[in-house]
């Protein structure tokens, strides 16, 4: 049987596509881009709102968009996809590496070729001899900048194939792959709501991407930072947050979740514990550990606030974990000599053949 032609429209961008078909396969084959990343229906970074026609499935949790790598065309469709700066992929070196805290890295990258983002955007960033991670770029700490350089916060996870090489294999001088922007937790232009912004440990950096440019359009707008780590330890934020306090309608919430006895100016807790009341015009944005993210999201749907989220998710490739568990299925069967969690195992490889990748410490600590 044939195929039933729909006509399909993206942004004024008109096409044909089979019913059945998945939107976003048939605009590509159609040279018609619409940003998209991990293509599961998981990023959000393929969000189209519908305003004619129908389709099937792929609806986001508020309801109001679909991701086009999810949704099916089931008649003529109209969609929009919301402006946001062209997808790239760029190569570029660390030029700076800043121990921020015991458990946090400030890493910033000189692009070869700018790569333009919207605050809350995040990017694969690949570290040459590494598997690629999202990480998300931020404005910084303190002044001065060199608007030149793309800067992230990464925390040390003491496992982490990519982060736990920082300051060690991975410091000034070493390549990156840079491809973004992605992700749907970007600043809109809402200027007369109170903007509510909510982050946990290195869910900071899109959150201070975000509040920097937000009052630096604004400077008079009503907005609310709660920001929350382990420890005091891992508060690093203090620089960004004395830069923020200086304005008039900003209230800022910092806290920590294990018992703290030296201050009081920081408070015990959630984010979840510390939200101030919302209501429909009130905008969300929060960032950081995915169960946070999700609970807050549920308080602003229950209140009928505006949320966008993206949340940290682990962020392992199939083919990584395949690869661990071909390893360790060679290693149960006698294919290898070693067991397939040795540190040789986890040596970086260079898949280019460049030059050797450092072996000691290169980081530079901040000293406030
Ligand atoms: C949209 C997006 C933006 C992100 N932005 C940032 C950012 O700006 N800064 C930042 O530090 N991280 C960010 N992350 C999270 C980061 O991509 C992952 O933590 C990544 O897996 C770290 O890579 P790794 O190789 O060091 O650890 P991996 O080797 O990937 O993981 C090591 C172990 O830690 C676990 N793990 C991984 N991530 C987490 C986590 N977040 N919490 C708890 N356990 C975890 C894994 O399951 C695994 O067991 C972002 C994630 C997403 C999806
Ligand atoms: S590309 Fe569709 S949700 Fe990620």
């Amino acid at each position: 049987m044939r195929k039933k032609i729909c006509r399909l429209d993206v942004n004024g961008e008109t096409f044909s596509g089979y019913c059945g078909d998945l939107l976003l396969d048939a605009a590509l084959m159609n040279g018609v881009h619409i940003p998209h990343d991990c293509r599961s229906g998981y990023c959000g970074t393929c969000r189209v709102r519908v305003v004619a026609g129908r389709s099937f499935g792929g609806r986001s949790n508020d309801g109001e968009f679909v991701h086009a790598c999810q949704c099916r065309i089931v008649s003529d469709l109209k969609v929009v996809v919301e402006d946001v700066p062209e997808t790239v992929s760029v190569a570029g070196r660390v030029t700076d590496l800043v121990s921020l805290a015991p458990d946090v890295f400030e890493v910033c990258i000189e692009p070869s070729e700018p790569l333009h983002f919207i605050p809350g955007q995040y990017c694969s960033v690949q570290f040459r001899g590494y598997p690629a991670r999202c990480f998300s770029p931020t404005a910084p700490l303190d002044w001065p900048c060199d608007a030149g350089l793309i800067r992230f916060h990464i925390r040390v996870l003491p496992d982490g194939r990519v982060s736990s090489a920082l300051g060690w294999k991975i410091g000034r001088g070493h390549r990156v792959k840079l491809a973004g922007p992605f992700g749907t937790a970007y600043l809109r232009p809402y200027p007369a709501q109170r903007l509510v912004l909510v982050a946990s440990g290195t869910g900071f950096a899109p959150i201070w991407a975000i509040a920097e440019a937000a009052i630096k359009e604004q400077p008079q707008r009503e907005l609310v930072l709660l920001v929350a780590a382990r420890t005091l330890k891992s508060f690093y934020m203090i620089p960004a947050l004395c830069r923020l306090a200086l304005f008039p309608n900003v209230t800022i919430v910092p806290m920590v979740s294990q018992h703290r006895s030296v201050t009081e100016a920081v408070r015990e807790g959630r984010p979840t514990d510390h939200l101030p009341a919302l209501s429909p015009r009130d905008v969300v944005y929060a960032a950081g550990a995915p169960a946070m993210v999700e609970a807050v999201a549920r308080i602003a749907a229950a209140a009928g606030a505006k949320c966008h989220s993206d949340p940290f998710e682990p962020d392992v490739s199939p083919s990584e974990a395949t690869g661990f568990l071909s390893r360790a299925a060679d290693w149960f069967s006698g294919e290898t000599a070693s067991p397939p969690l040795s540190m040789a195992d986890w040596q970086p490889q260079d898949p280019e053949g460049g030059e050797p990748l450092p072996a000691t410490p290169i980081l530079r600590q901040r000293a406030w």
